[in-house]
């Protein structure tokens, strides 16, 4: 059999297309209205990128960028292990261990790579718990190392107390999940997951790829957020969402992180991160400490969107983070909602096979502290005219709704929280 014969059965699949929508790879050129992309020469307001804290287009990490290039180069030509490591490297890993309270930090490419990371650490005889939703790249990380991989659902980390405890003797036992799903929105369960992880004598290993910067009353993220970082072992993060940038890294004990970047092959076999991608993700570390009004903004913006999708009638799950899901269950629907938003002028994420099973399609949406009040108007306002022609929502707004409270810092969320299940009045300043 030719290796070939799938791409050509793959071709007449449609993959860009779905009902005659563009769907995948869709081209998307900057705007001069900050927030917005052009599609089609047509500027429109971007409600589908996970640049949570609108920094991937702060002049700040563009001249980061640039001054780093001038002094270092394109490009790194080579491992780091072998062809030599860069000042800029050494700085961002120590400003990342430091940020994350760590002893020590390591970098990757990617925040794919970081996760592969893990592989170097673990071995065909020990066992992992993961959760079922996790992200590919922990699952591959696993899978490359040859260790025993065992799923739990997201309410089920107690019950999957079995599967550890019945790891071999001498078998490593590791617990690792995503801090803050990507596509629901919802938290890990981590104070569950720790309490498994010390009944069970396994490490811990949080992904914060979607929560560093925004959760965390320091932007530390999930773990912050519980205040349970003591009793995480390891966190990996991307720089590629919050911070605008791309590459990620992996901070923990000082030994663990030596050992990894000596013998993890997705650090020695690859080459280190553009000076340029390392400046500019350091440049926006040093803007998330210094600028707590960026999250705080981002958790407001996200507050308001979900509960002015809410107030118009739509569901946006269990999310409790700036991703808004809106499940849709049905692919023409979801598609045709989402062409309408686009056609009036916002872009969002349609998740469809191959990202979500048949059935279970949905709209993924997230704002971003850069979004203006009337950008955030215009926006519901499209969700109101295209959820109704589409019968996602009602004609009429439902008298009531249970409003999301954010998953905000202690000190934060006293100040602006309401019981999760009191249900609000209708605002008609955000529903037309
Ligand atoms: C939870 C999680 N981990 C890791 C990654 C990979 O990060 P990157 O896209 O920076 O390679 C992603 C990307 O979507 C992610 O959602």
């Amino acid at each position: 059999m030719d290796i070939f014969e799938k791409c050509r059965d793959f071709a007449s699949t449609g993959f860009y297309e779905s009902y005659g929508h563009r769907v995948y790879l869709r081209p998307l050129r900057p705007s001069a209205h900050p927030g917005e992309v052009l599609i089609n020469g047509r500027s429109v307001v971007m409600a589908g990128s996970n640049d949570y804290l609108g920094l991937a287009r702060d002049p700040r990490l563009a001249e980061a960028a640039v001054r780093a290039t001038r002094l270092d180069g394109t490009g790194c030509s080579g491992s780091r292990t072998l062809c030599g490591t860069r000042d800029i490297h050494e700085q961002l890993e120590d400003a990342c261990a430091a940020f994350l309270g760590r002893e020590a930090a390591v970098l990757a490419p990617s925040g794919f790579q970081t996760n592969l990371l893990l592989a170097g650490l673990l071995g065909k005889d020990d066992v992992v718990l993961g959760d079922r939703h996790n992200h590919a790249s922990l699952v591959d990380a696993v899978r490359l190392a040859g260790a025993r991989y065992h799923r739990y659902r997201r309410d089920g980390v107690a019950r999957a107390e079995r599967l550890l405890s019945e790891a071999p003797p001498g078998a490593g036992r590791v617990i690792v999940t995503d801090g803050l799903f990507s596509m629901e929105g919802d938290l890990c369960d981590l104070p569950a997951i720790t309490a498994l992880a010390d009944r069970c004598r396994a490490r811990v290993v949080v992904d914060s790829a979607h929560d560093l910067g925004l959760l965390g009353a320091t932007g530390r993220g999930v773990p912050e957020h519980f205040g349970l970082e003591d009793r995480v072992d390891l966190v990996t993060a991307t720089f590629s969402k919050s911070l605008g940038s791309a590459g990620g890294v992996l901070a923990g004990p000082a030994e663990v992180i030596n050992f990894v970047r000596c013998r993890a092959r997705a650090t020695v076999f690859t080459a280190g991160m553009a000076p340029s991608v390392a400046a500019a993700a350091l440049a926006a570390l040093d803007i998330v400490r210094t600028e707590p009004e960026r999250r705080t903004r981002a958790l407001e913006v996200a507050e308001r969107m979900h509960n002015g999708l809410r107030a118009l009638g739509y569901d946006t799950g269990n999310s409790v983070s700036a991703i808004i899901p809106i499940p849709i269950g049905d692919k023409v629907r979801c598609l045709e909602l989402w062409q309408r938003l686009l056609d009036a002028g916002v872009y969002v994420n349609p998740v469809i096979a191959p990202g979500r099973p048949e059935g279970q399609e949905m709209l993924r949406i997230s704002f971003t502290p850069v979004h203006s009040d009337a950008q955030l108007e215009r926006a519901l306002e499209a969700f109101a005219a295209a959820g109704r022609a589409t019968g996602v929502i009602p004609r009429t707004p439902p008298g009531s709704f249970t409003p999301v409270r954010i998953a905000r810092p202690p000190a934060l969320a006293q100040e602006t929280a309401r019981p999760r299940s009191a249900a609000v009045p209708v605002s008609t300043a955000t529903v037309r």
